[in-house]
């Protein structure tokens, strides 16, 4: 697996999506209550495909509902998983009346487009900025994420 590190962010290639079921089970691994993982990245660069590895290295079985119109789905695993899609959030405010405190005093949230409800995410959130041409993700975040993603890449690779 290709790592390189480009402007702080540490880019992994993720070809196939063997190498997104290995992102997800490291980044699964490392999760705890409150943390929100941020998924950027174009429609059809893997966001949802990521959330979907994260939920089932974490246990889930079965559906994983895109959480487009919801906005959010919630799933009762060991870790309790909010999946937040905020594209059709209409005003960055909007995003306190879905419940995401509540979820993240009990679990961690993987949020797609949360350019959405800027500054209205936690900033000690790990940011997985995915690509498709070449299917990529640059990682970067604050808090403890920063001694982190080193792991989650060697896992990951
Ligand atoms: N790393 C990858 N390699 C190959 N196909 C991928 C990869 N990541 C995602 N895909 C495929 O790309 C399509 C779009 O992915 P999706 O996760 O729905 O994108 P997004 O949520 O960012 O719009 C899906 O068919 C998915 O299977
Ligand atoms: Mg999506």
């Amino acid at each position: 697996m290709q790592v390189a590190i480009q402007g702080g962010d540490t880019v992994i290639g993720l070809p196939d999506l063997s190498a997104v079921d290995r992102l997800g089970a490291a980044i699964a691994g490392r999760l705890t209550a409150g943390d929100a993982v941020l998924l950027r990245g174009d429609l059809g660069a893997g966001k949802t495909t990521l959330a979907r590895a994260i939920l089932t290295a974490l246990g889930h079985q079965g559906e994983t509902p895109s959480p487009t119109f919801t906005l959010l789905q919630s799933y009762d695993l060991t870790l309790p998983i909010a999946h937040l899609d905020l594209y059709r959030l209409k005003r960055p405010e909007e995003i306190e009346e879905l419940g995401l405190d509540d979820a993240l005093s009990e679990g961690a949230a993987l949020i797609e487009w949360p350019e959405q409800a800027d500054g209205y995410l936690p900033s000690d959130a790990l940011t997985v900025a995915l690509s498709s041409d070449p299917r990529s993700a640059a990682l970067s975040g604050g808090g403890r994420w920063p001694e982190l993603i080193a792991g989650i890449v060697k896992d990951a690779a």
